[in-house]
């Protein structure tokens, strides 16, 4: 049984997942307002002053807060994502930048990885949680500093090697190995280190989700965890998740600086007053033309006046009245070819595909965005 649960289907974690579920739509506006002012504001005090320093600590306070909100997800199996056939290899060198700002200086960060590594097909983000919730373990056993190692294998496992773990099939997996060289965990700690809420760390340093997420993941994905640890002599967690049977088809993320708009004209129905604005100003000063409504009755008023253009639909999927989704498929008949683009709290929210053969341009975002990653996704969408 996995930790935490009760037998009887649902266990406290799911319990609260529902109640988390429910208002991590509006949870996750609010700090998407909190992180794009704060980048607002960053713009425009002088770099380097007291008030800059202040406004990154709010920034990442809500960037935590947001960290927060993702594992409660994971844990209640309420988020799933899309699935891509990625390299695991590059998701541990992609993660570069953050653990120089995040890890510090006084641990060394060593990789030993498999360079004919089978892909693995998930959702990159998750097993990227992973990762930075092992590597921010390891940081926290090391005060002193120490090496945090990062291994990546090849597996072809038989029925003994997963016996112990009745939902793992036979096969091939890409192995993880996570090794650091901290204070490690004597063996009642190791027993309950997978158990949510089971922290060792002082209140405000931890939550004790890290290590229960991580499971989840792992165990969603059909995968095996084990940890080996003694005080003294560091931690190690190893990781089996089952390889692709096909072939990588992930694009290699460009991420250069923000593209942006040429003028044409987007409309937003979005019934947070606040997250409109921040759309809304991020885009006009990125050169977009903006026309923005608080609902999809106000959107389809607008669509129908034939004197107005649009070159794109911005649409929050959970709104009163009428849904993201309804409204996108009314607006594409108003407007055959229109491209749509949702930006929707949680993948719970991610409407249906069947808008239809008018169009084909219809993508997602998720909240929080900042304006980085709203300007590429209007790229993606409009055509270069
Ligand atoms: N690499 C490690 N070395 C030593 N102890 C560890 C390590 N990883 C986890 N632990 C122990 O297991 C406990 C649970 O870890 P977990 O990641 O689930 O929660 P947390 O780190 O305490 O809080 P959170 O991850 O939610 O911020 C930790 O409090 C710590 O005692
Ligand atoms: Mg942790």
């Amino acid at each position: 049984m996995p930790p935490g649960e009760n037998g009887d289907g649902e266990s406290p974690l799911q319990v609260i997942g529902q109640l988390a579920g429910g208002i991590a739509h509006d949870f996750n506006n609010i700090l998407g307002v909190i992180i794009n002012y704060a980048r607002f504001a960053q713009g425009s005090v002088p770099p380097g002053s007291p008030a800059a320093a202040d406004i990154e600590e709010i920034r990442r306070a809500a960037e935590r807060g947001v960290g927060l909100v993702r594992q409660l997800m994971i844990l209640a199996r309420r988020e799933s994502g899309t699935q891509v056939v990625f390299d695991l290899n590059e998701l541990i060198t992609g993660l570069d930048g953050f653990l120089r700002s995040t890890i510090g200086e006084h641990i060394v960060v060593e990789r030993r990885l498999e360079p004919d590594l089978w892909p693995l097909a998930d959702d990159p983000a998750r097993i990227e949680q992973i990762l930075i919730n092992l590597a921010v373990n390891s940081r926290d056993a090391m005060p002193g500093g120490g090496t945090l190692t990062f291994e990546t294998g090849n597996a072809e496992l038989g029925p003994t090697e997963t016996l112990a773990n009745p939902g793992v099939e036979p096969g091939r997996f890409v192995r993880l190995l996570v090794t650091d060289t901290g204070i490690g965990m004597d063996s009642e700690v190791a027993s309950r280190a997978f158990e949510p809420m089971f922290t060792t760390k002082a209140s405000g340093q931890g939550t004790g989700l890290g290590l229960a997420t991580v499971y989840t993941i792992v165990t969603q994905a059909g995968g095996m965890i084990d940890l080996a640890s003694a005080p003294g002599r560091g931690t190690s967690i190893e990781i089996h998740l089952p390889a692709s049977t096909t072939s990588r088809t992930a694009p290699p993320r460009p991420s250069q600086a923000a593209p942006a708009g040429r003028g044409e004209s987007v409309l937003i129905a979005e019934d947070d007053e606040a997250v409109r604005r921040v759309a809304e100003r991020i885009l006009e000063t990125a050169g977009y033309r903006v026309t923005s409504c608080p609902g999809g009755m106000e959107a389809l008023e607008l669509l129908d006046d034939r004197g107005t253009h649009y070159d794109m639909l911005l649409a929050d999927v959970v709104m009163p009245g009428m849904r993201g989704d309804d409204l996108a498929r009314r607006a594409v008949a108003m407007r055959p070819g229109i491209p749509v683009l949702f930006m929707s709290g949680y993948s719970d929210d991610a409407p249906p595909s069947d808008l239809g053969p008018t169009t084909g341009r219809v993508a997602f975002i998720d909240k929080p965005f900042d304006a980085g990653a709203l300007l590429e996704r209007m790229r993606e969408l409009l055509g270069a």
